[in-house]
């Protein structure tokens, strides 16, 4: 290559390598300010949105993070290994969707509120499905025998596609309930700002890492 043309090249990979560095650390730090600002265990209410933003932000975002060229915390191991952390986390996160889905809905039965009547509650419930069917049409990946007719290739395709579906659908989510009246109540303008930087950026990072893998692998077909 050129040195004229490696230039731009070296200034990509740090730009994609920073803004994925950044994309853990804002996701891990929301994480750890809902944490705070929940104390989990106080109230049934707690518990939802602790358990969501580790679902969304923590366990889902690591759980794809981890294939990046540019930031994977284990990115000298075999793909096989990240496709088995993989699996953990997204397991971990459908659990912790489950649990904080379930709590809300009961904290609502206990208060006599009506169900699923916002934005945020309507678009939280197709995510929490979508991630559920998500990791169940995931399965076949595993046992390749009971998809018949399906190449490993196409599986993988269609996997990455509708993740990536699952995963915008969990930042829309996340950036609902922080517009909700609790949390804007609770944290300062420049705080909820800096909150709401982490599922907007996560959703462009893991956008874009999702689409130049699936288009890399669409020019070495052709
Ligand atoms: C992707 C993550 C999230 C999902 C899938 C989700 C899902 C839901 C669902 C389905 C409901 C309605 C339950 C019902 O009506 O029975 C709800 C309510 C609620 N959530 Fe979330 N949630 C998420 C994250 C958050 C976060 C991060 C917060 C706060 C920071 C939050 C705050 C609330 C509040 C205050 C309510 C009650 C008011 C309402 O129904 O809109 N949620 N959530």
């Amino acid at each position: 290559m050129k040195e004229a043309e490696a230039e731009p090249v070296q200034l990509y990979r740090v730009v994609r390598a920073a803004s994925t560095l950044l994309t853990h650390l804002s996701c891990l730090l929301l994480t750890g300010l809902v944490a705070v600002l929940s104390r989990p265990g106080t109230s049934w209410f707690s518990w939802h949105p602790f358990f969501m933003t580790l679902a969304f932000s923590f366990f889902m975002t690591e759980a794809i993070l981890l294939f990046s060229p540019y930031g994977s915390p284990i990115r000298k191991s075999p793909h096989k290994t990240k496709g088995r952390v993989h699996w953990l986390l997204q397991c971990l996160s459908v659990c912790c969707a489950a649990l904080g889905l379930a709590a809300i809905f009961y904290n609502k039965h206990l208060n006599g509120k009506p169900h699923f009547t916002s934005w945020h509650g309507l678009l939280g419930l197709l995510t929490t499905c979508a991630a559920g069917a998500q990791s169940l049409a995931a399965v076949p990946l595993i046992y390749h025998s009971l998809a018949k007719g399906w190449s490993l290739a196409k599986l993988k395709r269609y996997h990455a596609a509708s993740g990536l579906v699952t995963y915008l659908l969990g930042s829309g989510s996340l950036l609902l309930g922080l517009c909700s009246t609790w949390f804007a109540g609770s944290v300062g303008e420049y705080t909820w700002y800096l909150a709401a930087l982490g599922p907007a950026l996560s959703a462009l990072v893991i956008m874009s890492q999702v689409s130049s893998a699936y288009m890399a692998k669409k020019r070495l077909q052709s």
